[in-house]
């Protein structure tokens, strides 16, 4: 399942819209019952309005009607980190979960929500 869910990310990059930046980025989150959405970067010609491939990838679940994850895989050229906007967003939305962070060649590091946001803010801080 986390192999189909990488392959997901990394296929997600074909779909990237990043004229600006050429960073392709594609994600995939992993529902509690086994399924599995993509997303991918879309960027703005005001650049401010750029969403991420991950927080795309866990709109397009929730959009769907799918609101409890148990992984999330990141797919770039280099194995980027996701950015702290995503991951403020990753941990409102799916809490503790397995982040796998995949380069094109398949090279994977295996992250926590947690190890990556140590300390977040959430709705317990409110
Ligand atoms: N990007 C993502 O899609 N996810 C991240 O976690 C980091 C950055 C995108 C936004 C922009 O289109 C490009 O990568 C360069 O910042």
């Amino acid at each position: 399942m986390n192999d189909q869910l990488i392959e997901k990310a990394i296929h997600m990059r074909e779909n990237a819209i990043a004229p600006y930046s050429k960073y392709k980025v594609g994600s995939a989150v992993l529902t509690d019952s086994g399924k599995i959405f993509g997303g991918c970067n879309v960027e703005s010609s005001s650049y401010g309005l750029t969403c991420c491939a991950e927080r795309i990838a866990l709109y397009n679940a929730i959009s769907n009607g799918y609101t409890k994850f148990t992984a999330l895989a990141v797919a770039t050229k280099n194995g980027g980190y996701p950015c702290g906007a995503c991951l403020q967003v990753i941990w409102d939305l799916c809490g503790e979960i397995s982040i796998y962070i995949s380069d094109i060649s398949g090279n994977i590091k295996n992250k926590t929500s947690s190890e990556l946001l140590p300390n977040a803010f959430d709705k317990s801080s409110l």
